[in-house]
């Protein structure tokens, strides 16, 4: 297919900004943020952290840095963090934890759509020197990571009375824990369940979300909390090279991201995923867990005649269209540019590949 555009299905961080947000990065009024004097980065950062029902909010870089900041201010160096196993943060955060947090991370299992076990997680709790009942063979946990939706379940959600459920389990064990949440896609998870983002967040002291997935903002993310944990994010965002000077230009952008159109628009993404989903269960070879097929992204094991996942990759690639090869694994993601002809035309394509 020479002259078109691939349909790429890699990520929805292939997005690009929509023409509203060109236009709103042309005339975004901005200031030194390090001073605290772009007003654009300001209002975003109120905006983000009323919508998610927190005190405060910083603009970082990525939702990377958002994380490594989140769990640099509540887990201090020598504790262990739970974090799930398939998590962003355990599996795909290079070794920040360990170079820059200097925390211990103690993985969780989690099952198909990406819960965790309450009893696992109480299990898991350690104290260690200096607490009453400590141990000194082990680190101190001080921080429970969540992440909603989960990437490598295939983008299921999680509902606010089951990270309740986990949260409280941890907390009755252990008050002092914190608990982070990874709402990379929490809007996707929101909108999936048709409720507020707040509600979702409400567990959590801390929430970090990207602005430049399904959101469609070139750059950012935003970690919301409480007053004195973001005057500590500023120092650590300092520290670890993210403070940003007339960076208004994005946050207009990102203040697009989280208005109703932008969010509410999410549902069509996990409209054309489902009929993606349901196409490819259709054909030879292809195993896809329709169950777990709740938002934006999906994931399924292929196996054939012809070859395996990465060769099915690299067959659709051939013919226009990108996606992931994981392992045994497919990944593919819908976002704004892709469209639901974009969507039929995938199945087609595979669908003559595997014939
Ligand atoms: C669940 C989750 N958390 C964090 C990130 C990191 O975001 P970024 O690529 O902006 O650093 C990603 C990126 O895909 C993600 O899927």
């Amino acid at each position: 297919m020479p002259n078109k555009r691939p349909i790429d299905l890699r990520s929805d961080t292939v997005t690009a900004p929509t023409p509203e947000m060109r236009r709103a990065m042309a005339e975004a009024e901005v200031g030194d943020d390090v001073f605290g004097d772009d007003p654009t980065v300001n209002r975003l950062q109120e905006r983000a952290a009323e919508l998610l029902g927190k005190e405060a909010a910083i603009f970082v870089p990525t939702g990377c840095m958002g994380n490594l900041i989140s769990v640099m201010m509540q887990a201090p160096a020598g504790s262990e963090i739970l974090v799930a196993e398939n998590s962003h943060i355990h599996t795909a955060e290079a070794a920040a934890y360990a170079r820059c947090a200097q925390v211990n991370k103690w993985p969780l299992k989690v099952d198909r759509f990406g819960r965790l076990d309450a009893a696992e997680i109480v299990r898991s709790i350690h104290k260690g020197h200096g607490l009453p009942g400590g141990n000194s063979h082990h680190a101190t946990t001080s921080l429970l990571c969540l992440e909603n939706t989960n990437n490598f379940c295939g983008g299921t959600v999680q509902t606010a009375a089951e990270m309740r459920a986990v949260a409280d389990a941890a907390r009755a064990k252990a008050p002092w824990i914190k608990v982070h949440l990874d709402g990379a896609r929490l809007f996707n998870a929101a909108v999936a369940l048709k409720v507020p983002a707040r509600e979702l967040a409400a567990v959590a002291d801390s929430v970090s979300f990207c602005l430049s997935k399904g959101l469609c903002a070139p750059a950012g993310s935003v970690i919301c909390g409480k007053k004195d944990a973001i005057v500590q994010a500023h120092a650590l965002r300092k520290m670890l090279g993210g403070g940003m000077r007339q960076v208004g230009v994005l946050a207009a952008c990102g203040l697009l991201s989280i208005s109703e159109p932008m969010t509410a628009r999410l549902a069509e993404d996990h409209a054309n995923c489902r009929r993606l989903a349901e196409g490819l269960a259709e054909l030879p070879g292809i195993a896809v867990d329709l169950e777990t097929v709740q938002t934006n992204i999906l994931f399924f094991e292929y196996r054939g005649p012809k070859g395996d996942a990465a060769w099915l990759a690299g067959a659709l690639s051939a013919e226009g269209a990108r996606c992931l090869a994981l392992g045994t694994r497919v990944r593919m993601v819908t976002h704004r540019d892709v469209t639901r002809a974009q969507i039929d035309e995938v199945l087609r394509i595979v669908g003559r590949l595997l014939k």
